[in-house]
């Protein structure tokens, strides 16, 4: 290797180090953590600043355009060290050879760090985030992204820009899709269940990569919904609704953060030292580094806080910033701003240690080419077991809307069914935006995923009726003459993959296109009729959830879609998802969430000058929590161990839950209090835990929640985080609905 030619004695003893790294002691004991810094600073001691320089900047290959070529204009910055981490590059044997350079043909071969949008998947792809956390399953998001960083690790990648942490209330909102929904403590917990699937439990594994939480801060509450747009907030609401999952995150381990797009208090994120130091830093004291978004350092300009990408550079870094993803600032500019001591050498070491720290912990000294080896590759992109897991947590992700008559599950033994919607058939929407690597073409469809559970027995008439946008009705007369001759008529509707993710905003949130009136002219048949949606975000769809006689939330759900939602409408599988966000009514009504304030003139409908609406009512269509199984399940004797405690215990709260039939079936136990009175407001209602149960067709069970006066703590105006004396009413249910409930007292 190149490197040990040229470093030294010096050198060699740090590579000496480096092999050594005992696998099991590789998280910060304090003699490792020692040794990990003596191994940083022994590379950064030999860099000059223009390598340093290089170890922050972070460039897009240009793979996802044009397939894998390597451009002239890379292979020379990789050749002079100019930059020291790729992104969108992947495939062992492409990322193998960018690799080589680095090592092979640099002064100080110090390997890249690639990394890679691995959302949902890289491959094998699961549900769009938004879908999977409505399965309430910690141990099934945990794993799908175990098996995410396992195949992308084999792939040639390092660092996945994921979790996607943004608590988002807007679901016009494209991005809405990539989080955990509108629930704080709820997203907390699964930001710490794929950190901790991303991460594993050793950084140095094979097949583990470094996690990076996204947008720090407060992204999701872009103004309107309107994706980049302005964001303003008090610190209390960003200590209390936004930050919570990044801190989980950061303490569950993640290694890196990517900054937002938006502004906060007037400063863009990016460029914000309250933030990223203050925050980060000091009070958190996060020792892994940050990445810009894409240009977001160059969008200062734009954001009109500085007046170019000099200044962007100078105000990023002095805030915190530490790698700038594409906008090539710190490439052009920081060494001028070195030189005119704008920005001082020690700021740019403590950013260098950083990110040699990241690559260290990656194991990338001991082997730079660890990750890139396509035998592996092969081996481990697609395994059965992954697919396997991803139908499992895809049917966990499907939430039941409305199931008149019981309608459904659908027997086995239909003679003739009619399928139709422009979904019906569809592959190329079903791994969603944002889906990695992932292969459209390896999605199953919904009709294929029928066909594979029903066999020949079954007559499929399939005719997609209408495009999912667009005013053409030309398919109707098909798609009804199908469905008279079929027993029961599927449709399958909803959003394109592109209507959601990045830049995807939309102002109205019903169904696109003419595909409402499509399942009018099928529902007007008489017919039992299922309506299959696929989308990105809640949906405002009235008509539906009062006519439809079934409807069936199915999200993106990624390469085993067909299956997973096949297993739902047959009987294979009870669904138990869960909504984590809400659906509106209509537009009007955003945001709504169900842990909103009380106001002082509560909505009343008999008064007038109440806090509602002349044209409907304030209540969501569907509102948190909210999800039907085909069973029912029954709750009683809620109970508490204790009716007052004092700070610092404990009260144990109990309930029987108890499935009334007619299957076995999973329900997701929801456990909410409300602070009756607090020296600022409190919200109606706030989730403080949960358990997912499987209960059997009669069986009942008594289920125990631990509830401590810490869980009670919340931000006052002083910003002190901490619980305040007096009652709290306890709703537990399977929704957030929940009407069963007791009170305790904080003493
Ligand atoms: C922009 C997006 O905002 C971010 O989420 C993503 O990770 C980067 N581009 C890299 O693709």
């Amino acid at each position: 290797m190149k490197f040990l030619q040229i470093i030294g004695l010096s050198g060699i003893v740090f590579l000496i180090h480096a092999f050594r790294l005992d696998t099991s002691l590789a998280h910060s004991e304090p003699p490792v953590a020692k040794a990990m810094e003596e191994r940083v600073d022994s590379v950064l001691r030999l860099m000059t600043l223009e390598e340093k320089i290089g170890q922050m900047t972070l460039f897009t290959s240009d793979w996802a355009v044009t397939g894998p070529t390597l451009r002239e204009n890379y292979k020379a910055d990789i050749k002079s060290a100019k930059v020291g981490a790729i992104f969108n590059a992947h495939t062992a044997a492409y990322n193998r050879e960018l690799q080589r350079i680095a090592v092979e043909e640099t002064r100080l071969g110090i390997p890249l760090l690639f990394g890679f949008d691995v959302i949902h998947g890289y491959k094998t792809i699961f549900p769009i985030s938004l879908g999977e956390s409505c399965s309430w399953d910690l141990k099934a998001m945990e794993l799908s992204a175990r098996i995410a960083a396992i195949e992308a690790s084999a792939a040639g990648l390092h660092w996945t820009y994921a979790p996607m942490v943004d608590i988002a209330r807007d679901p016009r909102w494209g991005r809405i899709s990539e989080g955990a929904g509108e629930d704080t403590w709820l997203g907390s917990r699964i930001a710490e269940a794929r950190v901790r699937g991303f991460q594993g439990d050793d950084l140095l594994k094979d097949n583990t990569i470094a996690a990076c939480v996204k947008h720090y801060a407060a992204y999701g509450a872009a103004q309107a919904g309107r994706d980049y747009h302005f964001v303003d907030m008090s610190e209390l609401v960003l200590r209390e609704t936004y930050l919570p999952p990044f801190l989980a995150a950061k303490n569950a381990g993640v290694r890196t953060f990517m900054s937002s797009f938006n502004e906060l208090f007037g400063v863009p994120a990016t460029g914000n030292r309250f933030l990223l130091t203050d925050i980060l830093r000091d009070e958190w004291g996060f020792d892994g580094f940050v990445v810009s978004d894409y240009t977001s350092i160059n969008e200062m300009v734009a954001h009109g806080v500085v007046a170019n990408d000099k200044e962007a550079a100078e105000l990023s870094l002095n805030a915190g910033m530490d790698m700038d993803m594409q906008g090539a600032t710190y490439y052009n500019h920081l060494l001028e701003l070195v030189r005119e001591g704008r920005i001082s050498v020690q700021r740019v070491n403590d950013s260098v240690r950083r990110i040699l720290r990241i690559k260290f912990e990656l194991g990338l000294f001991d082997d730079p080419y660890r990750y890139s080896n396509p035998e592996r590759e092969k081996a481990r992109v697609f395994a059965p077991e992954h697919l396997e897991a991803a139908r499992d947590i895809s049917r966990k992700s499907i939430v039941l809307l409305r199931n008149e008559n019981r309608t459904l599950p659908l027997s086995k033994g239909i003679k003739t069914l009619a399928l139709c919607g422009p979904l019906a058939a569809n592959q190329s929407e079903l791994i969603g935006s944002w889906s990695g690597a992932g292969d459209y073409k390896q999605a199953i469809s919904l009709l294929d995923g029928i066909k594979n559970k029903l066999g020949s027995n079954t007559k499929i008439l399939h005719t997609e009726g209408c495009t999912i946008e667009g005013n053409d009705k030309s398919g109707f007369k098909a798609a009804l003459a199908n469905a008279k001759a079929a027993d029961v008529i599927l449709v399958a509707v909803g959003e394109s993959a592109g209507m959601s993710g990045e830049a995807a905003s939309r102002a109205e949130l019903g169904l696109p296109g003419v595909q409402e009136d499509l399942v009018k002219a099928l529902v007007a048949t008489g017919k039992p009729v299922v309506v299959v949606l696929m989308n990105g975000r809640p949906l405002a769809i009235p008509w539906l959830a009062e006519n439809a006689p079934a409807l069936l939330e199915t999200w993106f759900l990624g390469t085993q879609a067909g299956n997973a939602i096949a297993d739902v409408l047959f009987g294979d599988y009870n669904p138990s998802g869960k909504l984590t966000a809400t659906f509106p009514r209509s537009t009007g009504q955003i945001p709504l969430h169900y842990n909103m304030k009380n106001t002082g003139r509560p909505m009343d409908p008999g008064n007038k000058y109440t806090s509602k609406y002349l044209d409907m009512p304030n209540t969501p269509l569907y509102p948190f929590g909210y999800g039907l199984s085909y069973s029912t399940f029954a709750y009683s004797n809620l109970q508490t161990d204790r009716k007052t405690f004092a700070t610092g215990e404990t009260v144990r709260i109990s309930v029987t839950v108890a499935n009334k039939g007619p299957y076995d079936g999973e329900e997701v136990v929801q456990l909410y209090v409300r602070d009756r009175v607090g020296s600022i407001t409190r919200p109606l209602r706030e989730l403080k835990g949960f358990q997912k149960v499987l209960l059997k067709n009669g069986e009942s069970k008594t289920l125990t929640f631990a509830l401590s006066s810490d869980d009670l703590r919340f931000y006052h105006n002083d910003l002190q985080f901490r619980a305040e004396p007096g009652f709290f009413d306890v709703f537990v249910g399977g929704s957030s609905d929940a009407s069963l409930t007791t009170a305790i007292e904080l003493k």
